[in-house]
């Protein structure tokens, strides 16, 4: 994460779109990284009261509730444009993609950041497993939360973008002690809310039992998170022809 933040560092980013913001977490990193910004605009398909983001209290940081696959943004009116850990949360990730390309200018940048499948070790394991359930309860609900994409579906969703000059940072996660005591609490509170979500499931008990078991590991294996991909590249000025980014 320390390149690409050094990377953002040296970003005039002008005026910046979050897609599908959250509470606006990537907001923050945006916000404490960049070397400027005109302002920055986080949209979310839900509604603000379920986000309150203290982010979004700042000065030149705004949110709206828009669907990330209508972004009712006047083509190449943006600068810069970002999605963090969302692919595997959308309906239509190809039309979602194409609006933020839509919407950016030539020559403008966009950020693609996603967790990805290709774990190392019990740890991180434990952490793709303990999502990929949270997605299974998220579905049986009717929210849609798909499993996380392999490294390479993430590459090939960007490569369809045809982007210039890009940049990939890996971020591997595995630094960070997996017996950490205050991120073994925070995935345990992720369980056991989940667990009360999957209670108002009685016919998916076995999701239940699930639940249970992860949590049991978490004291035996402990957690890192899984590991990430950050794409940072440019949309192609017409003057720049036909071809797309080099692929690590
Ligand atoms: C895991 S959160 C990501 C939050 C934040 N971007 C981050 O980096 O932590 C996924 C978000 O995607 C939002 N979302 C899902 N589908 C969307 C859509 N079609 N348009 C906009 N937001 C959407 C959800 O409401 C949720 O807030």
């Amino acid at each position: 994460m320390d390149a690409f933040r050094e990377a953002l560092g040296c970003m005039a980013a002008g005026r910046v779109l979050d897609v599908a913001t959250g509470e606006g977490e990537f907001v923050e990193t945006l916000v404490g990284s960049l070397g400027s910004y005109a302002w920055i605009v986080g949209i979310d398909v839900l509604a603000p009261s379920r986000h309150p983001g203290s982010v979004f209290r700042a000065e030149r940081v705004h949110f709206l509730q828009v669907d990330g696959g209508r972004l009712g943004f006047a083509d190449a009116s943006l600068d810069t444009v970002s999605i963090s850990s969302t692919l595997h949360h959308l309906e239509d990730v190809p039309r979602c993609l194409g609006e933020m390309v839509r919407v950016l200018r030539p020559g403008g940048r966009l950020i693609v950041r996603e967790t990805h499948r290709g774990v190392r070790g019990a740890a991180q394991r434990l952490d793709m497993e303990i999502h990929h359930w949270v997605a299974e309860v998220d579905s049986a609900l009717g929210y849609t939360h798909n499993p996380t994409f392999t490294r390479r579906e993430i590459l090939d969703l960007v490569a369809g973008l045809g982007l210039v000059d890009a940049r990939f940072y890996d971020v591997p996660n595995t630094d960070r002690d997996a017996m950490d005591p205050a991120a073994i609490r925070s995935s345990e509170g992720v369980i056991d809310r989940y667990l009360r979500h999957a209670a108002r499931l009685p016919e998916h008990g076995a999701l239940r039992q699930r639940g249970e078991e992860l949590r049991q590991r978490l004291q035996r294996t402990g957690i890192q998170w899984e590991p990430e991909l950050i794409v940072l590249g440019r949309k192609r000025r017409a003057s720049q022809g036909q071809g797309g980014e080099k692929r690590p």
